[in-house]
C-alpha cells in the first residue's frame, strides 16, 4: 500500500473516495457506510453521553504521502481548519525525500495519582508503603481482571513527599492498548483505603495524571535541502530560516504556544478521528513543553551533520485503540482501519508524525512566504473544484482567479468554461 496518491486533491468527492477504497484495500460500501452520518448514528450518540439532541459532524480527511518506521501510511485526519490536511500532506512527501518519519514510543506506563492528606510522618508512611508493594499491586490488579488476563497490570509504585503532610502516590500502570483511564481510576480508588491505613493519613484524590510522561512518543525526520526552496529561497536558505523560527520558539513562549498548536493542528486531527481523548493530550502536551518551568517547544529543528534540516519531536501520547468511544464509532473504527493500526503505540507514533509534518509546514511557510499566501491558493484550489475543474484544470482556474483576486464560484465557473472553449 503506498501512502502517495498524486492529483488526489483535484478529484471529485465521488472520485476521492473512490480512489481512497482501492489504495486503501476497503470496499467502497464499507468506506461509505461508516462515514454515514459522520460515523456515529443518532441512536448510538443518544446513549454515548447525556442530554443527546443531535450529533455535530466535522470533515474526515486523508493524510498523504507518509513513511514512518519505513512503512508507508495513510493518515485518518478530522479537523475544521483549512490547510491543515494539505500542509501536513505536503511537508511528509519532504521528509519521505529524507527517509521518512523515524518514531519510537517508552514502555507506556500510566499514571494514577493517590492523594493522602495528613499524613502524620512521612518517612515512616514511605517505608511502610515501599514494604507492602507487592501487596498493593496484587490488590490493584484484583479490580481490573480484563486488563491483567491480556498481560498488563500495575508495574510499580512511586511515591512523592509534597510537604505539610501531602504524600502522593503513583501507580505506574501498563494499559496495553487502551488509552486507561476508567482502568486507572478504578485502580487508584481500589488500593486508596489500603494506602491510607499504611500511611495514616487521609485520602483525598484518586485519579489518572494526564501528564503522562511515561508513554512519551519520540519523531525524527529529515529533510534534505534539494526539496526546501521556496521561490526564490534555496533549499539552505529555507533550512536556516526554519532552525532559526525554532530558536525563536525555544527562547519565546509567546510564540512556543503557537509553535505548538501548530503541532496539535496535526496531532488532534489524527485523534479526534480515531476517537481519542485530544483534551486529554492537548492538557499532557501543554503541562510535557512546560516541565522546566519554561514554555518550550515539543518539536525543534537544527541542521544535520550532512547539511540536512533535522526536526525531533518529544511529546506524551496517551492514546488507544480499544474502549471508549471507539466501540461504537464507526468512524472512528474506519480510522483506525485506514491507518492500519492494532496497537496504541503504533497509533501514537503516527498522531507525532503527524504533529511534526505540521509543524514543518508551518514553519515553512512562515518563514519564507508567510501562510496567508498559501491559504489563499488552497482556497482558490477549492472553489476550481467546486466549481467543475478536475485534472489540469484545477491549478489553472485556482491560478487565474488568484490572479485576478476575485477567488468566488461564478469567476472559477467563467474561468473554466473559457479554459474549456
Ligand atoms: C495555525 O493553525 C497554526 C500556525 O499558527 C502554527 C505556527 O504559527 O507555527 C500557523
Amino acid at each position: 500500500m503506498s501512502s502517495r496518491m498524486p492529483g488526489f486533491y483535484s478529484l471529485s468527492l465521488e472520485e476521492r473516495k473512490r480512489v481512497a477504497a482501492a489504495a486503501l484495500g476497503i470496499e467502497l460500501a464499507e468506506l461509505e457506510h461508516c462515514l454515514e452520518a459522520g460515523g456515529l448514528p443518532i441512536q448510538k450518540a443518544e446513549h454515548a453521553i447525556e442530554n443527546v439532541i443531535g450529533t455535530y459532524a466535522l470533515p474526515f480527511a486523508l493524510g498523504l504521502n507518509f513513511q514512518v518506521n519505513g512503512v508507508d501510511r495513510v493518515l485518518p485526519m478530522v479537523v475544521e481548519e483549512p490547510s491543515v490536511v494539505a500542509a501536513a500532506s505536503n511537508a511528509a512527501k519532504l521528509v519521505r525525500a529524507g527517509g521518512g518519519f523515524h518514531a519510537e514510543v517508552d514502555e507506556g506506563l500510566m499514571i494514577a495519582q493517590v492523594q493522602l492528606d495528613g499524613v502524620p510522618d512521612v518517612q515512616v508512611a514511605r517505608a511502610r508503603i515501599e514494604d507492602a508493594k507487592v501487596e498493593i499491586i496484587a490488590l490493584a490488579d484484583s479490580s481490573v481482571p480484563n486488563i491483567i488476563a491480556r498481560g498488563g497490570g500495575m508495574r510499580d509504585l512511586e511515591i512523592r513527599d509534597l510537604g505539610d503532610g501531602l504524600l502522593v502516590v503513583h501507580l505506574l500502570v501498563d494499559t496495553l492498548d487502551a488509552m486507561g483511564a476508567n482502568i486507572v481510576n478504578t485502580m487508584a480508588e481500589t488500593v486508596a483505603p489500603t494506602l491510607a491505613s499504611l500511611s495514616g493519613g487521609r485520602v483525598g484524590l484518586r485519579i489518572l495524571s494526564n501528564l503522562a510522561d511515561r508513554r512519551l512518543v519520540r519523531v525524527r525526520g529529515r529533510v534534505p535541502t534539494s526539496v526546501l526552496a521556496v521561490g526564490e529561497q534555496s533549499g539552505e536558505e529555507v533550512r536556516d530560516a526554519i532552525v532559526r523560527a525554532s530558536r525563536f520558539a525555544e527562547t519565546d513562549p509567546y510564540r512556543a504556544v503557537t509553535h505548538n498548536k501548530g503541532i496539535m493542528n496535526g496531532v488532534d486531527a489524527v485523534i479526534l478521528a480515531t476517537g481519542n481523548d485530544f483534551r486529554a493530550v492537548e492538557a499532557g502536551a501543554h503541562g510535557y513543553a512546560a516541565r522546566s518551568g519554561k514554555y518550550s517547544p515539543l518539536c525543534t529543528f537544527r541542521v544535520a551533520e550532512d547539511g540536512a534540516l533535522e526536526g525531533r519531536l518529544e511529546m506524551p501520547m496517551a492514546l488507544g485503540v480499544v474502549g471508549g468511544m471507539i466501540r461504537v464509532h464507526e468512524g472512528a473504527q474506519l480510522a483506525l482501519k485506514i491507518a492500519r493500526v492494532d496497537s496504541a503505540k503504533t497509533l501514537a507514533m503516527l498522531a507525532g508524525a503527524a504533529g511534526m509534518a505540521s509543524n514543518l509546514a508551518a514553519l515553512r511557510a512562515l518563514a519564507t512566504l508567510g501562510i496567508q499566501r498559501g491559504h489563499m491558493a488552497l482556497h482558490a484550489r477549492q472553489v476550481a473544484i467546486a466549481a467543475g475543474a478536475r485534472g489540469h484544470e484545477v491549478d489553472r482556474v485556482a491560478a487565474a482567479i488568484n490572479l485576478i483576486g476575485s477567488v468566488t464560484l461564478d469567476e472559477a465557473k467563467a474561468e473554466l468554461a473559457r479554459i474549456r472553449s
